[in-house]
């Protein structure tokens, strides 16, 4: 067996042992992490000592695997070790391995995962891995979504995960669908620009991301319907946070660190990179998307909308006014997804049981650091860009859609479907 073979299969077996141990202990006491009980700290440096010892057996035995998706995946095992440390608030110290809180011995440290500089050392061989990975593939070195949901072979029925827990389970497989489904609709839309919006082969790309869309509602509502708050936020939400990795503290995973999603605002035309707001999104996302994604994203940036491509269109012929219905429709989907992920998960599973939370457990909430609020505001905005719901000072595509819905509101009747 090689030396990654044995972490993958610690990963599969131990590591999930150990962290569903730990989250049944938190949960039953309804708190996000239960420090200072002896058994339980235990169970905390099994887990950091077994993965610190199969990483480094990683690094001692030679050369990075030399396929991309070896390394990418390589790197999503070294994150998950990274991610769950830092979810249990400890540090890879030496052999009597303290509790973050241990570690700190009350300095305000920041609960970021990594301890006082000096209590730090022993992450620094699992730190240099993840770096000569990220670096290789021109990624982040941590853990992220597509680590989880893309690049995560499944073994026997069970892909990795962190905890025996359902609703990790429920969680990882619906985010998953849901992007898959984005990606189909993104899939359909990148192929339009070559064709033109008037094509009847476009009639049938349009229906395709109609579909998908749909799709992307439904795995999303079942995720609303089947996920426990409580579970969600106690014992899954935590091994998202932010982290460091060496010198460096690199944001929080988050199903949205996948290209299609912004593939669709930008193809489009809801999202618009001179809007200094959108470009953030795009440019902060960069190092979190696999290396595929990232060369997909790079491709749509400059690409003119369909929208503008519909607009100017001299004469909306019936082929033409098809396509621009379903255009609509689409648009519409698009934002009917992104308002179910507002006021239905984030809302419901985050910013509600957030209210309840001790206020000292309130900073490191959210995936990408920032406080709740900033982060929700944010998320409202991307909602009311997809939707085109124009705010005071804050204009969308809205006037736009208006004029295209004008434009192709004359009486003569638009093509039946292909
Ligand atoms: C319980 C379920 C979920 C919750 C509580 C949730 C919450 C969040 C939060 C808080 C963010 C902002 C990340 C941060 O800065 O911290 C985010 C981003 C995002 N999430 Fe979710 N999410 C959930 C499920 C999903 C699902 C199923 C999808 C479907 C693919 C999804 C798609 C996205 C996208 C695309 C973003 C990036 C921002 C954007 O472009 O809108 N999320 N989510």
């Amino acid at each position: 067996m090689t030396a990654v073979a044995r972490l993958d299969r610690w990963i599969r077996t131990e590591f999930v042992e150990h962290n569903t141990e730990l989250e049944e202990a938190y949960f039953a006491e309804r708190r996000e992490i239960v420090h200072r009980r002896p058994e339980l700290e235990k169970v905390k440096q099994a887990l950091v000592a077994e993965g610190s010892h199969l990483i480094r057996a990683v690094s001692a035995a030679g050369p990075l695997p030399p396929a991309s998706r070896e390394k990418y995946q390589l790197l999503g095992m070294v994150g998950f070790y990274l991610a769950a440390c830092r979810r249990h608030e400890v540090t890879a110290l030496s052999e009597d391995t303290a509790s973050f809180e241990d570690a700190a011995s009350g300095s305000s440290a920041p609960a970021h995962g990594a301890g006082p500089p000096g209590n730090t050392a022993s992450f620094e061989p699992v730190w240099s891995l993840a770096q000569r990975l990220g670096s290789a593939l021109g990624v982040a070195p941590r853990f992220v979504f597509a680590h989880q949901a893309l690049y995560n072979p499944a073994v026997r029925d069970r892909y990795q995960t962190f905890t025996a827990l359902p609703d990790e389970t429920v969680f990882l497989t619906s985010n998953g669908l849901a992007v898959l489904a984005y990606q189909r609709a993104a899939d359909a839309l990148r192929r339009i620009p070559p064709m033109g919006v008037s094509n009847p082969l476009t009639t049938y790309l349009l229906e395709t991301a109609l579909s998908a869309l749909e799709d992307v509602l439904r795995f999303t509502q079942d995720l609303g319907r089947a996920l426990d708050v409580d579970r969600f936020f106690f014992n899954i939400r935590p091994y998202f946070k932010s982290h460091r990795v060496g010198p460096v503290e690199y944001r929080g995973a988050n199903a949205g660190d996948f290209s299609a999603i912004n593939e669709l605002d930008l193809l489009l035309g809801l999202g618009d990179t001179r809007d200094p707001f959108y470009q953030n999104v795009i440019a902060e996302k960069y190092a979190y998307l696999a290396p595929e994604d990232q060369a997909l994203l790079r491709a749509v940036v400059d690409e003119e909308s369909l929208l503008a491509r519909f607009l100017r269109e001299p004469e909306p012929g019936p082929r033409l006014r098809r396509n621009a219905e379903l255009f609509l429709a689409v648009c519409r989907a698009h934002g009917a997804a992104s308002t179910y992920h507002h006021h239905r998960l984030v809302k419901p599973f985050l910013v509600v049981p957030a209210e309840q939370a001790p206020a000292e457990r309130l900073s490191g909430i959210t995936a990408s650091g920032p406080p709740l609020d900033v982060v929700v505001a944010a998320l409202s905005r991307l909602s009311d860009l997809r939707s085109a719901r124009d705010r005071p000072g804050v204009p969308t595509a809205r006037a736009a859609l208006e004029r295209l819905r004008s434009l192709i509101s004359d009486p003569s009747p638009a093509v039946s479907p292909r």
